[in-house]
């Protein structure tokens, strides 16, 4: 594990610069790359470009990667969080529009961020009271979200620098990060070596996709942490969401799942037909006051490891439509209840009560208390595997 981790650090200190990568052309079109640089192959169908983005609290170079489709879809992804930056698609009428929340540089994001755009680890959601027992040892845990951890800890891996690698793909421009998160690294036992790969698809899909290995037992859960916005501005509550969950887990004060699996028939939790997120959000229910809106985990209603639909979300202003697919079990949706009006984010926008939404497909929180639940223990010599597609399409 310690070569594994030099090399990760020898190969992390390459120098910055500016590199295209072409998806799908021909050899040709790559050997006039090689003779004459990014200029030449602009017009190829995907590419990738690679540029500074500033630099980390101890002066650590952070970049910023640019995977274009051949549709134009965009999307910017750095290397600091493996934060999206910016995601942009196409409404209705081909005009493309960021659909996701965060600002416009690194040092905001290093400031304050709730979990814009990050990748999360090594536990998404909350882990009650900050403690949980594997293999007979308690292990104790920030209690970042008090009184519980949240999303990894102090430094999760949405505040870590990863190692990127542009590397070649058939469905469009990729972009491989790596960490290796030691053994007692925010409380949690093992090496943990992780791998996400960021593909921008051909048909407006950014793929995630996660493996992981340890060299002993220890518990993962790794998830995304987009908000979205499919208007580019304003509240969700108009967005229409439909989630492939008969269950979901209703939680008690401090957003901790009680152990029940709860059918949401007849609740403001069924969204098994679409339904405008504003629909029922301020009903008078237990549940949506403990979150302050939506907060949970839906159980969805597919095997676990098969790639499958979970939500679609449709925002009838734009015409975009999200898909959320995912081989995981279970699906956090939160409709951004903790956004106040106090971050100024792109452009301007201050981002206000419910701007954004994140759909953050995962195990169930605090499954390493919950023996009931999925399992969330990854044991040396199994691959941690977990993909996740945000899928991108117009509804007339
Ligand atoms: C997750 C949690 C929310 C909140 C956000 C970050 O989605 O479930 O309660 O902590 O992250 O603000």
């Amino acid at each position: 594990m310690q070569n594994r981790y030099q090399w990760l650090t020898r190969a992390f200190r390459q120098p910055t610069h500016t590199l295209c990568y072409t998806g799908s052309v021909c050899a040709a079109v790559l050997a006039a790359a090689a003779l004459f640089g990014c200029a030449s192959v602009s017009s190829a169908p995907d590419q990738i470009s690679r540029q500074p983005f500033g630099q980390t609290k101890e002066g650590t170079p952070i970049d910023l990667f640019t995977l274009r489709n051949a549709n134009g879809a965009e999307a910017r992804i750095c290397n600091y969080g493996g934060l999206v930056i910016s995601l942009k698609v196409p409404d209705r009428s081909g005009k493309l529009g960021d659909v996701v929340l965060g600002y416009d540089n690194l040092a905001d994001y290093i400031k304050e961020t709730p979990y814009f755009g990050a990748l999360i680890g090594r536990y998404g959601n909350r882990i009650a009271k900050g403690q949980f027992t594997l293999d007979g040892r308690q292990y104790t845990l920030a209690t970042n979200n008090y009184p519980n951890s949240l999303h990894g800890g102090v430094q999760g891996f949405d505040k870590v620098v990863w190692l990127p690698t542009v590397v070649p793909s058939a469905e469009g421009p990729a972009l491989k990060l790596q960490h290796l998160s030691h053994d007692g690294e925010e409380g949690y036992p093992a090496n943990l070596s992780v791998t996400v790969i960021y593909t921008l698809t051909g048909d407006n899909a950014l793929k995630v996709e996660y493996t992981a290995a340890t060299d002993r037992n220890t518990v993962v859960n790794l998830t995304q942490h987009s908000y979205f916005n499919l208007a580019g501005k304003g509240a969700i509550l108009d967005h229409v969401v439909m989630i492939g969950a008969d269950k979901f887990t209703p939680v008690d004060s401090t957003l901790i799942p009680t152990g029940e699996l709860r059918p949401v028939d007849g609740t403001p939790f069924d969204f098994r037909k679409p339904t405008a997120i504003g629909a029922r959000i301020n009903q008078d229910d237990e549940q949506l006051k403990f979150g302050k809106g939506y907060d949970h985990n839906w159980v969805i209603n597919k095997p676990m490891g098969q790639l499958g639909l979970m939500a679609r979300v449709y925002e009838p202003t734009s015409g975009r439509v999200l898909e959320v697919l995912s081989t995981e079990p279970g699906l956090q949706f939160y409709s951004g209840n903790f956004l106040d009006g106090t971050l100024k984010g792109k452009g301007g926008w201050v981002y206000q009560f419910r701007n954004g939404f994140c759909m953050e497909p995962q195990h169930y929180p605090d499954s390493p208390n919950r023996p009931e639940f999925p399992s969330v223990v990854l044991k040396p010599g199994d691959t941690y595997h977990n993909t996740i597609l945000f899928k991108f399409s117009v509804q007339k």
